[in-house]
């Protein structure tokens, strides 16, 4: 089903009729479209509150934040689009929308903040060729697209079409005029236009061009910081999401007999939740880890290709994503046959007092690295009681940031993220707002011990080799403590097995 827009043609397989008699048959008889306009979305409100707060921050500069454009798979197949998170956060868009379009911060002359307006490709109109011809905006290939007049009334902003924004983006821009930011890694093509721009501005010196790279990061960060708390709206997508997910990860336990007749049962776990995670929103947040035995000892499993066999716990760490894009991340470890060996409940308790220790610390007034404080704490304790620390090191000195950390050949990872649009959100915020932040009502974080002792690992007895344990859940903190989003689903190990015994269903 190869498309004919220009930019992909290399080749010319098909005939590409450019008959007049052909293009006016092609315009005509089709029914009148609907000129009714979407209402404004809820999503929307809470987005123009965000954009307040950005514009704030940048009184007078043009702030530009691209969607990101289509990425090819393989020859003219594209990935879904997912749009750049700062511009779904800023405009409410969500799920495929909308491939390169431009959200612009235009700065009120002789005022105060700033008028928003989006730039994208809007619906071929029936008189154009793009109408049936082109492959990546033609109603023909890939259905209705929202009109200029459509955007603005559901999102509550002017709209424009792309090609006015070059002029748009260069406009006044100048070392008297017009200073501009732009996300530069939201789509490389836009980033180049307002460099462009910049350097027609007068502002090309090597000097100039540093300075205005480190503004764009500087605009990045800010971004990425604004999304540590989280408004009504979006905790209330956190909590679909991870309902969702509850739903999903019930499946994935009553189909787990199926997982281990088929054989390479770990894709039939990751097939099941992903089923769930398209039918419910819109789709998995991230490559779902599905880790049966020893595979849950590599912490980032993606490629499921094993079998899961009864006598195994099974590791699933996957998050179902809503249309809006709001992601839960949420990992349970399961006995296969329905009850843990020995061994492999006694790690799992120790994960879970590690992670009660973590839960306890999820508070305003705390930092973030409290949390992973209280947890790595628990394991440590834990690991030296099993006698598998180095000879004579003890808890303080295993602890010890720099010297020690002995622990971390069986948990190498942090306790906690935040959570949001992106798996890892927040990601480019400083240091100081993030790890040493403190705790704040509003803010989503996962909380995810582990130990993961690996087959070939020699240091711990054989009855813990292939034994990986992580146990994750998503809390948002509250004003005096914080509330468990994920807590509808079986986390001890009694609970557990209960579960898997009856074939998902819940106690
Ligand atoms: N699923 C990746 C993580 O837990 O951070
Ligand atoms: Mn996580
Ligand atoms: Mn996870």
């Amino acid at each position: 089903m190869a498309g004919m827009s220009e930019k992909q043609h290399k080749a010319e397989h098909r005939n590409r009729p450019t008959g007049e008699a052909f293009m006016a048959f092609m315009r005509e008889g089709w029914a009148p479209r609907s000129s009714e306009l979407p209402e404004l979305t809820e999503a929307a409100r809470y987005a123009a509150a965000r954009r307040e707060t950005l514009s704030a921050a940048y009184p007078g500069e043009r702030l530009v934040v691209p969607a990101g454009g289509l990425k090819i798979r393989s020859n003219d197949t594209d990935y879904v689009f997912r749009p750049h998170s700062a511009f779904a956060h800023l405009t409410g868009l969500g799920a495929d929308r909308e491939p390169d379009a431009v959200l612009v911060l235009e700065p009120v002359a002789d005022g105060e903040g700033h008028e928003a307006c989006l730039y994208f490709v809007p619906l071929a109109d029936r008189d154009s060729e793009d109408f049936f011809a082109d492959s990546r905006s033609g109603e023909f290939w890939v259905g209705s697209r929202p009109t200029l007049a459509s955007a603005a009334a559901e999102l509550g902003m002017p709209t424009r079409h792309l090609s006015e924004l070059p002029d748009a983006l260069a406009k006044d821009v100048g070392p008297s005029g017009l200073a501009v930011r732009v996300v530069r890694d939201a789509d490389r093509e836009v980033a180049q236009q307002v460099d462009e721009a910049r350097a027609q501005g007068g502002l090309g010196s090597q000097a100039q061009v540093d300075a205005s790279t480190e503004a764009d990061l500087e605009l990045a960060r800010t971004l990425s910081t604004q999304r540590m708390v989280k408004d009504d709206w979006e905790v209330a997508q956190m909590q679909e999401a991870v309902d969702a997910t509850a739903t999903a990860f019930d499946a994935v336990v009553e189909h787990l007999p199926e997982a281990v007749r088929r054989g390479r049962g770990e894709r039939w776990v990751e097939g099941v939740f992903g089923l769930h995670a398209r039918h419910a929103g819109n789709g998995v947040g991230y490559d779902s880890i599905c880790a049966a035995g020893d595979h849950a000892t590599t912490l980032h499993w993606i490629r499921n290709t094993g079998d899961v066999a009864d006598g195994q716990l099974l590791l699933l760490d996957a998050g179902v994503e809503t249309d809006a894009l709001y992601t839960a991340d949420v990992t349970r470890t399961v006995p296969v046959s329905g009850t843990f060996t020995e061994p492999q409940r006694r790690v799992y308790d120790a994960v879970l007092e590690a992670q009660e220790a973590g839960l306890a610390a999820v508070r305003p007034g705390n930092r973030f690295q409290d949390v992973h404080a209280a947890a790595i704490e628990v394991i440590a304790r834990h690991l030296l009681d099993w006698g598998l620390l180095p000879d004579d090191v003890t808890l303080e000195q295993t602890l010890d940031a720099k010297e020690g950390q002995f622990h971390r050949r069986w948990m190498v990872h942090g306790t906690s993220h935040h959570l949001g649009i992106d798996v890892h959100d927040c990601a480019q915020a400083l240091r100081e707002d993030y790890v040493e932040g403190e705790l704040r009502e509003g803010m989503v974080l996962t909380v995810e011990p582990g130990l993961y002792f690996k087959a070939d690992d020699l240091l711990v007895p054989e009855e813990l080799r292939g034994i990986g344990v992580r146990i994750e859940d998503d809390v948002v903190v509250t004003a005096d403590g914080s509330r468990n989003l994920s807590a509808m689903l079986p986390r001890t190990a009694d609970e557990v097995e209960a579960w898997v015994r009856a074939g998902g269903r819940r106690g």
